[in-house]
């Protein structure tokens, strides 16, 4: 990726926005908006959030103790108040909100109104159950639209959310629960894959055993005969919601009320949950949603992202309906029956927003032009790309088969952020493999280690001043979220290595840190290792991400083995089945060495970067704190 991005930066393709693009974006000349926006950010903000309703208004836009940011302050709101009432009360309440399509092809369609009434009766029934503001409710549940029906039901009467992507296994669900210690899990009997059912009330049953908070289960019944449910603590779905009232009003909460919790891997063993509010993230998703995208009501909105993670919270589920927009959101694999799924999806809806990663498209390019080229895809004219860095070689790919003159929206942010940070809008020059530049009014640049702007070059990638969408603290690890601010000084340090040329244009190049990236899956070194090390053979363990032609990183461990185990080649499975029980499927290491011995420092510290330069036949720098 370095050196290619090298290359770019020497021969500079850029690729102008068509006139047609430009004329319609929402956002025309970005130079003037974005000076404009940062002469007073706050200002700016609090213009975008008059564009939505409020219960009652703030008295103050920011106020900010460094690190501690509150936005909006003193106001109160409900952001499904904005995803829905507001849509209802207008010419929008029959518009289509969702379309969910199935692995089969099946569809679930449902209006604004009628999502509105699904979401007021799942409302309606979690308050039947007792719950109470601020309880915590972990959703773990596959791609279908009760995940969205929970999340908003939640949200309505100031439940905090937390939803867990439904490939996580047992122990890593059950400490999910743990940590935020939720009354309710709302889940499945089954997710498909690629034709195959997933066990997941199995995965459940597994975790809340060991979860004294949890009072019930919800289980969304798919399959026939319906699974046994342990009665009264398990319930079915839509008995649940049978019969409860469609009218629940949206709860008015102070703008900082927590909205949800998202668990995400750091460099510790233990995965931190990140604390997301009702207002500033409200303002924040719904208008880099508007810009980004250029969102208009005629779009057809289609993210391939699972609300499991960041991105499906923040651009499936709360910035689309907060512009009234109409959302395709589909189950499955982009290759499963067919890799022409996503394609047909696109003809077959009129698709004009196209939001996908770039281990997709890796994945797609494989199968070769032919597939997109099968389906009429005339309808895009707005592409995207979230979740690590896209190669410019995927970038040409996917530009070409989408008919050549639809721009790329290369979005980074991250779970922490709450919103797209950098990224262009339609009406700006691209250059492939570049996110381009900060969105309006943040304020991003990249810094050496003391915090220095590096203007032109490579360093750290930060952002300056708080922004309404930032995480608020790290759920019972303030000192955690403080570490964000306190790395390097005066900034959020987002953990990203960066290039910042010429024109300004960001090149983000990967993890500072002992995150690795798989398939865009985000996960923590510390996190597999200690998995490993449970494993009843193995004494130590480091784990480092590879570079890897589709997931753009793969996972590599290198063990020790206790005294007396003996390296057959069985051990290498037992280990990856280990893994796999752990943690899930996303975490298992592609490859596992078993060495007798690991490069630390003379502190112990496994040096991971050694391991790396080794694997990659580089040059480890500078070794002389090493011990072995
Ligand atoms: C990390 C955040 C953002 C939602 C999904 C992932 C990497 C994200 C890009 C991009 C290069 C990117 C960064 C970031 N990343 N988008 N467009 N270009 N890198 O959220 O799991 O919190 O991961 O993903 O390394 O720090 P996440």
């Amino acid at each position: 990726m370095a050196e290619q991005i090298e290359t770019l930066l020497k021969t500079g393709r850029i690729i102008e926005p068509t006139s047609q693009t430009k004329a319609q974006a929402h956002i025309q000349d970005y130079e003037k908006a974005y000076a404009r926006s940062i002469e007073d950010p706050e200002q700016f903000w609090d213009g975008i959030a008059k564009e939505l309703d409020w219960f009652s208004p703030w008295e103050k836009v920011l106020e900010w103790n460094y690190p501690w940011a509150k936005w909006f302050v003193g106001g109160t709101c409900n952001i499904t108040y904005n995803c829905l009432d507001r849509h209802v009360q207008s010419w929008r309440k029959n518009k289509v909100a969702v379309i969910w399509v199935g692995e089969e092809g099946q569809e679930r369609i449902f209006t604004y109104a009628e999502l509105y009434r699904q979401v007021n009766k799942c409302a309606n029934a979690l308050k039947g159950l007792g719950l109470k503001q601020g309880d915590r409710v972990t959703i773990y549940l596959p791609k279908i639209p009760e995940q969205i029906v929970a999340m908003l039901a939640c949200a309505r009467i100031g439940l905090i959310h937390s939803v867990v992507y439904s490939g996580f296994s047992a122990p890593a669900l059950e400490s999910r629960i743990k940590d935020c210690g939720s009354r309710l899990v709302i889940t499945a009997d089954v997710g498909y894959d690629r034709g195959k059912s997933l066990n997941l009330k199995q995965v459940v049953d597994e975790a809340v055993a060991r979860c004294p908070s949890v009072e019930h289960t919800i289980v969304v019944r798919r399959e026939q005969p319906g699974v046994p449910l342990a009665q009264p603590k398990e319930l079915d779905w839509e008995t649940w919601v049978e019969g409860c009232s469609p009218v629940c009003e949206a709860e008015p909460l102070d703008a900082e009320t927590p909205l949800y919790f998202l668990y995400t891997s750091g460099t510790t063993g233990k995965p931190k949950g990140v604390v997301h509010v009702h207002g500033g993230y409200m303002v924040g998703t719904y208008i880099t949603s508007k810009y980004v995208f250029d969102l208009k009501d005629d779009d057809i909105y289609f993210c391939v992202a699972d609300p499991g993670w960041v991105t499906g919270h923040s651009y499936i589920v709360y910035g689309p309906l907060l512009n009234g927009a109409t959302i395709l959101t589909a189950e499955g694999k982009p290759n499963y029956p067919t890799p022409g799924r996503w394609w047909e999806l696109i003809a077959r809806y009129s698709v004009s927003i196209f939001y996908t990663t770039p281990t997709a498209i890796r994945l797609l390019m494989k199968y070769g032009e032919e597939w997109p080229a099968k389906s009429d895809l005339s309808s895009l004219r707005i592409l995207g790309s979230v979740g690590e860095p896209i190669n410019p070689e995927a970038w040409e790919w996917f530009h070409r088969v989408a008919g050549g003159d639809k721009p790329i929206m290369d979005t980074w942010w991250q779970t922490e952020t709450g919103m797209i940070l950098v990224t262009p809008l339609p009406s700006v020059p691209l250059k492939p493999g570049s996110a381009t530049r900060p969105f309006l009014g943040i304020e991003a640049d990249v810094v050496d280690k003391e915090g220095n702007s590096v203007g032109t070059g490579g360093g750290f990638a930060v952002i300056k001043k708080p922004w309404p969408s930032m995480m608020r603290t790290i759920y019972k690890d303030p000192e955690r979220y403080t570490t964000y601010w306190n790395t390097i000084p005066g900034c959020y340090t987002a953990g990203d290595v960066c290039h910042k040329d010429e024109d300004g244009y960001f090149w983000f190049m990967g993890r500072a840190d002992d995150v690795v990236k798989v398939a865009g899956n985000r996960i923590g070194t510390a996190e597999v290792e200690s998995a490993l090390v449970s494993h009843d053979a193995v004494v130590e363990a480091a784990v480092i991400g590879k570079p890897h032609a589709t997931a753009g990183e793969m996972i590599k461990a290198f063990v020790i083995l206790k005294e007396g185990q003996t390296e057959t080649s069985d051990m290498i499975k037992h280990l990856q089945a280990h893994v796999l029980q752990e943690l899930g499927k996303i975490a298992v290491p592609k490859e596992i060495d078993i060495v007798t011995s690991l490069p630390k420092t003379r502190s112990g510290k496994i040096m991971r970067r050694v391991l790396k330069a080794k694997e990659l036949g580089q040059d480890p720098g500078d070794i002389s704190t090493l011990e072995e």
